[in-house]
Formats: C-alpha cells, sequence, structure tokens
C-alpha cells in the first residue's frame, strides 16, 4: 500500500451543525468538511488522489488520463493536482463540447462551459470530449497513446482510494461519538472505505445514478463481504444530470439554517435523502464530499 502525497490539510474540521440538526429532527448532526481539504478545489475526489496520485508517481506517470462527466469533480481535483505535481493532464469527458452542434440539448442541465469546465481549463489540462463513444474507451487510447500515462479510473475510484476514506473514519472515530454517517454514492470507493473501517450498519449512501449499480460498485472495491448495504436510491429523479425539487430544498435549507453551500449533484441528493430518512440515525455525520464548482454549471434557478 503506498503512503499517501503529503498535500491538502488533515483531518479535516467536524462542524456542528445545530440549526440544521433541529431542521431535520436530529439530536445532533455534524458536517465532516471534506469539502474544505487544501488540494484541486477540495473535495472526496482530492482526498482519493492523494493515494492516487502517489501509486502514479511510483510508476513514474507523467501525464494522468481520466474520464468523467462535464461537470465531473473527479476530472476538475485531476487537472489541479497534476498541476501541483507538474504533471500533464487529459481529460475524458463525456458528450459533446458545449456549443457543439451536434450535442444533444438536455433543458434540465444544459452543458455549461462554467463550473468545473471552467476550472478544468484553468489548470491547463487538455480536454477531449467522447462524442458518442463510451469515454473509458477513448481514455484507455488516450493513455496508450502518451508515453509515461497513468489512467485514473472513472470517479478516482480503486482499491488504493477506499484507502482514502477508511482514512477519513478513522479522523471521524477521533472527533465524535456518532451512529452513522450519511455520503453520496458514485463511482463507490467513498463508501467502500468508510464501511471497511466503521462497518456497513454505520455509513447510509445515497445514489445519485452516477452508475448503473452502485452496490455491486461499493462490493467490488472491498476485500471482505460487508453484510448488508443501505444505499438509498430514492434521490435519483429523471437522472444524475437533473436537478430535482427535493434536492433544490436541501441546498436552500443547508444555505439558510448553516450558510452551508452544497453540491446540485452529489451532497445535495444526499442531504435530500437525509430529510427523507427520519429513522436515519440520532446522532448523524454528513460527509461534505464538495463539488460546489457544479453549483456555477448548472444554468437555471436553485
Ligand atoms: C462531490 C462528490 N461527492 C460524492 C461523490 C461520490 O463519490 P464516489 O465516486 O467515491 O462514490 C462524488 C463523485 O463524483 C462527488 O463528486
Amino acid at each position: 500500500m503506498v503512503e499517501p502525497l503529503d498535500l491538502g490539510v488533515f483531518p479535516t474540521p467536524l462542524e456542528d451543525a445545530p440549526r440544521l440538526a433541529a431542521a431535520l429532527g436530529l439530536d445532533r448532526l455534524w458536517i465532516k468538511r471534506d469539502d474544505l481539504i487544501g488540494l484541486g478545489g477540495g473535495g472526496n475526489k482530492a482526498r482519493k488522489l492523494r493515494y492516487t496520485c502517489a501509486e502514479a508517481l511510483a510508476a513514474g506517470a507523467e501525464l494522468l488520463v481520466t474520464t468523467g462527466a462535464p461537470q465531473s469533480n473527479h476530472a476538475r481535483a485531476t487537472a489541479a493536482t497534476a498541476a501541483r505535481l507538474g504533471l500533464a493532464c487529459v481529460l475524458v469527458l463525456t458528450g459533446h463540447a458545449p456549443q457543439d452542434p451536434a450535442a444533444p440539448q438536455s433543458p434540465a442541465a444544459p452543458q455549461s462551459p462554467a463550473g468545473n469546465l471552467l476550472l478544468d481549463r484553468l489548470a491547463g489540462a487538455e480536454i477531449v470530449w467522447a462524442g458518442e463513444r463510451p469515454a473509458d474507451e477513448v481514455a484507455a487510447e488516450e493513455a496508450a497513446r502518451h508515453a509515461g500515462s497513468f489512467l485514473i479510473p472513472f470517479g478516482g475510484s480503486s482499491p488504493t482510494s477506499v484507502a482514502a476514506y477508511a482514512e477519513c473514519a478513522r479522523e471521524l472515530e477521533a472527533q465524535a461519538q456518532f451512529d452513522r454517517v450519511v455520503v453520496a454514492v458514485g463511482s463507490g470507493a467513498t463508501m467502500a472505505g468508510l464501511v471497511a473501517e466503521l462497518g456497513a450498519a454505520r455509513v447510509l449512501g445515497f445514489d445519485t445514478g452516477a452508475s448503473p449499480d452502485p452496490e455491486a460498485a461499493v462490493r467490488a472495491l472491498l476485500t471482505s463481504n460487508p453484510g448488508e448495504l443501505a444505499i438509498d436510491q430514492g434521490q435519483i429523479g429523471a437522472g444524475y444530470d437533473t436537478v430535482t425539487e427535493p434536492v433544490r430544498a436541501a441546498l436552500r435549507l443547508a444555505a439558510r439554517t448553516e450558510g452551508l453551500f452544497l453540491d446540485p449533484i452529489y451532497t445535495g441528493r444526499a442531504m435530500a435523502g437525509l430529510a427523507a430518512t427520519p429513522g436515519a440515525g440520532r446522532r448523524v455525520v454528513f460527509l461534505h464530499s464538495g463539488g460546489l464548482p457544479g453549483l456555477f454549471g448548472v444554468d437555471q434557478p436553485l
């Protein structure tokens, strides 16, 4: 197992959120501020990249290649971390470039050149649009085309990055006595790492629609059978890149009770799910896994 790179600020703070706890009917609510990791714009992807990039550097990488949606937090964190390490970066993003006339129009979440995509470009990443092809196929070709490239899987989830969230769980155990952690689930390593350390019964995941089978994704990343996983699928709405009405309400609630800004795809769904789950636990930790730039990639009222 690699030693993580000494980048970012750890442990991340655990903050009390009494007004939000009262609004949600919880005895106690803490926010684990992984959005404040001082690397790559923060978030769970930055915590994972400390581990994944240690592996890349040990392999002699000069270029990081990865994939994501146009507003991918993982892609943005990879672009910024590559810059920090003096590595080149190729991001293979799904679909077409914004303003490309071939792009299918999605009224729910029109692609915007703002948000994470703006930051990807600012950090100097080369962006390749996968168009109608699967992004992982295009990424494998890009990696094969460049000497010294290191391919980071979708969402930055690999056995190496599971260790990053086992580390987060150990931080939490030292910070508070809690019943359950609430987390958004995409490619799975965040939940897998928390489950590996805390046990499945203490982790409540909310599916974001990013993976076809999130439970299989989490299980595949674990080395032993965790027992029954709690992954609630009630917040997907019409799909991954849609912003649902419960998510809008959750974004407003967090902002208006605690001045806490959540993102519209991941943490907004997890907060909407927590609000809709009265039996989530009495003392709850909510993992703020970042994603704030994604708010600025949404061109519709929140
Ligand atoms: C802000 C944010 N939270 C949570 C997740 C989900 O994490 P994981 O992919 O490890 O399941 C992501 C993944 O993209 C994310 O960007």
